[in-house]
């Protein structure tokens, strides 16, 4: 019998239709050899026809990697390329990156690094400041795409003093339908984080790296994650929206806040819960809510809440016995 021939298209449409079939099984991790990733990752991926052009081999090596690591299905297998129509992006869980590599340093402009003067702004130079890179954002085109598509900018909801923020990915449909971040069912969640910390939303501020919602073409319902552009567009606003409030604690919410504003690729289930500098403010990055919807499970709850108990520290909150212990077993 002749062995069956299958062009690469045809081998990989199978393999993501099997992965679909198995997350509907509710399969959540499968062992993927990095090296057999590297290849479909955007900035490497090549069409077969790219692939026997390139007559020459001067493309970088790839940096060690671990021999094989735990991946969600499909999000390794994202690639710009594909008729296979518009998947689900999600970068609140762990990710699929790696992190040495050069390549996974986002696109310029750099985020800042310069430390900040953390002396609280007089109100009215705060208010004033605000409203102006609000005005700014609501009338911003800088992704004509976006631009287009949005019902509204989400600048960002709460006490422009606060002394705690937290940074989101980007909007989704409930917040541009509202114009405020973290309205819809993560948003919720968020809220009974915030509150069971003992704060109210009203006392922290809530803002994301991207202003809009990413667009979602032909389709009424899904999110995608921020593109690199989108993110270095709109990067001024979130990193001038810490300069103004110049929180004494921030939040960072997944994997693309925290890739924001250090400009670089992280794991989100590799660096949550390990306390960070930016510009002289305390960061903690942590699950994003969504992660935790999707991950009910108490130790993951436990977890964030363990980080929420760290941030709740360095803000110098009394913690009652109970908070200490909630979802421990
Ligand atoms: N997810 C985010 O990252 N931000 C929002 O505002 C809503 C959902």
């Amino acid at each position: 019998m002749e062995p069956a021939s299958h062009s690469f298209e045809e081998l990989l449409d199978f393999t993501l239709k099997r992965m679909e079939a198995m997350k509907k099984e509710g399969v959540r991790w499968v062992s993927v050899n990095p090296d057999w990733l590297s290849p479909l990752e955007p900035a490497n991926y090549h069409s077969p026809v790219q692939e026997r052009e390139k007559s020459d081999s001067t493309s970088p090596s790839a940096p060690p990697t671990p021999r094989s690591r735990e991946v969600p299905p499909l999000s390794g297998l994202q690639k710009p390329a594909l008729k296979t129509g518009e998947r689900k992006i999600d970068s609140s869980g762990p990710e699929t990156a790696n992190p040495t590599s050069s390549r996974n340093q986002l696109a310029a402009p750099k985020a800042k690094t310069k430390p900040l003067d953390l002396q609280k702004l007089s109100d009215q130079e705060l208010n004033a400041g605000m409203d102006r890179l609000r005005a700014e954002a609501l009338q911003c085109q800088k992704c004509p795409h976006l631009a287009e598509s949005r019902r509204n900018v989400v600048f960002g909801v709460g006490n422009i003093n606060a002394d705690l923020m937290f940074v989101g990915e980007a909007p989704g449909m409930d917040e541009d339908l509202q114009g405020e971040p973290f309205v819809g069912k993560a948003g919720q969640l968020l809220t009974k984080i915030i509150e069971a910390m003992g704060l109210s939303r009203e006392e922290v501020y809530i803002g994301n790296a991207l202003k809009c919602r990413p667009d979602t073409p032909g389709q009424a319902y899904g999110n995608r994650k921020p593109t690199p552009d989108e993110i270095a567009n709109c990067l001024p606003f979130i990193e001038k929206q810490v300069e103004l409030i110049r929180p004494k604690a921030l939040v960072a919410l997944g994997a693309s806040a925290v890739e924001a504003l250090y400009g670089e690729k992280v794991y989100i289930t590799r660096i949550r819960g390990q306390r960070r500098d930016y510009r002289g403010i305390p960061l903690m990055p942590t699950f994003h809510p969504s992660y935790l919807l999707r991950n009910s499970s108490h130790a993951v709850k436990r977890l964030v809440w363990e980080d929420m108990l760290e941030v709740m520290e360095i803000l110098g909150m009394p913690i009652s016995e109970k908070q200490q212990g909630y979802f421990k077993k």
